[in-house]
């Protein structure tokens, strides 16, 4: 396990630190690219929000995927790491003007739209540009993913996407409009999904509503957008480094029903991202309770929110020590009581100035990390850098 730290080189920085394995980063986008290309008209798009470190993304473009984005500062920041305009995707309830127009004005690929009134917000700022935007209508699949309340998108009570009732409407508005294009459907059921039959549901979904269009208003779209939302191994970062995306476009090339020239799009964020990042943190101080034992480390909630937030399981190594093993709570310094890592967890004995390494903390760690306390944000180190 500690060989894949260079805890040596660790001694001389500043913790806390994202690492991020570059070669582990490389093989996962390689496995992506290649297991898509098996199919022809599949298209990834990375979901920059996993993680929008400059120098991960530049990596990330060398690959020849696309992105997807949320904002306009992750539509920018697409472009200036080289991910062409072309393959930048931007979906999100709440695009404001500004970001539209920065999003018009770089020519990205696709809009996933939510709603009405931002149907009619792209339209006057495209025909202000005298320009043609693509359109997809992101379409709520009511799918109930298997995963954390706080993550799952696509059911009817969550914000996200155009209800089936609405469904004609918004399309004849877009059709309606002299600068829009409809070019495709969105659909995102949710993330971290591991159980396959979840995709496969969507799949029925969205065949059962192509058909319905198809029947009903002679309407094919040329694009599908299926989202993200592919799992990976918390618990077992070492025995399954790379998702099985394999399986996971077999099951759509399967499953999905396409007409003629039909492209299919995959919106991919943590299954790309998470397992080659961990967040390393030096503990301050042992203590010992009334009947826990404390590990202090110099990380907390506000460089990795995800247990915090979600309850989330990160495992948690000692790269110091491999003495006999104790039970430990491992909790950060910010002053809430959710700041807290791991409860009742076995670490070999454990001292101050010990590394941790919190594993599969790619996705969604960096990325989340906020300045509260006033706290620095974590730092990032690659592995080809030291
Ligand atoms: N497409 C859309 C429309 C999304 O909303 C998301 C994630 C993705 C793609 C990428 O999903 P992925 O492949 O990464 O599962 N902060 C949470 C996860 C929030 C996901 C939000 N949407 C966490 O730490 O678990």
């Amino acid at each position: 396990m500690m060989k894949n730290f260079p805890v040596e080189k660790f001694e001389s920085l500043d913790t806390p630190f994202y690492y991020y394995d570059v070669n582990l980063l490389k093989e996962t986008l390689s496995a992506v690219a290649s297991e898509a290309a098996k199919y022809d008209g599949f298209h990834v798009h990375y979901a920059i929000k996993a993680n929008f470190n400059p120098r991960l993304l530049r990596v990330v473009a060398e690959s020849g995927i696309g992105a997807d984005c949320v904002s306009g500062g992750e539509v920018l920041a697409a472009i200036a790491a080289g991910i062409p305009a072309s393959k930048v995707v931007f979906a999100g309830v709440g695009k404001t003007d500004k970001e539209i127009a920065a999003s018009l004005d770089a020519g990205i690929f696709c809009f996933n739209v939510e709603s009405l009134p931002e149907i009619e917000a792209i339209e006057a700022l495209a025909a202000e540009r005298g320009v043609v935007a693509q359109i997809a209508i992101r379409v709520n699949p009511n799918v109930a993913a298997h995963t954390h309340a706080n993550i799952t998108t696509g059911l009817a009570e969550n914000k996200f996407g155009v209800n089936y009732e609405q469904l004609n409407d918004v399309i004849d508005c877009v059709e309606a409009k002299e600068h829009l294009k409809l070019v495709g459907l969105h659909f995102h059921i949710g993330s971290q999904i591991l159980d396959i039959n979840d995709f496969v549901a969507l799949c029925d979904k969205v065949n059962e509503l192509q058909r319905m269009l198809k029947e009903t208003r002679g309407l094919v779209l040329p694009n599908i957008n299926v989202g993200g939302g592919l799992g990976v191994r918390y618990d077992a970062p070492d025995e399954y480094p790379v998702p099985d995306f394999a399986h996971y476009f077999e099951t759509y090339a399967k499953c999905l029903h396409r007409y003629e020239g039909q492209q299919v799009h995959f919106e991919l964020g943590r299954s790309i991202v998470a397992q080659c990042g961990s967040l390393i943190t030096r503990v301050t101080y042992v203590k010992k309770g009334t009947r826990k034992q404390f590990v202090i480390v110099d990380a907390g909630m506000n460089d990795l929110l995800r247990p915090a937030l979600y309850g989330a399981h990160h495992n948690i190594e000692n790269l110091s020590s491999s003495a006999v093993e104790e039970t430990y709570d491992v909790v950060g310094p910010v002053c809430e009581s959710s700041d807290v890592f791991d409860k009742d967890i076995q670490l070999p004995e454990t001292r101050r100035g010990d590394f941790l390494a919190m594993r599969t903390a790619g996705a969604y760690g960096e990325a989340m990390a906020f300045g509260y306390n006033c706290r620095a944000l974590p730092g990032a180190v690659f592995s080809d850098e030291i």
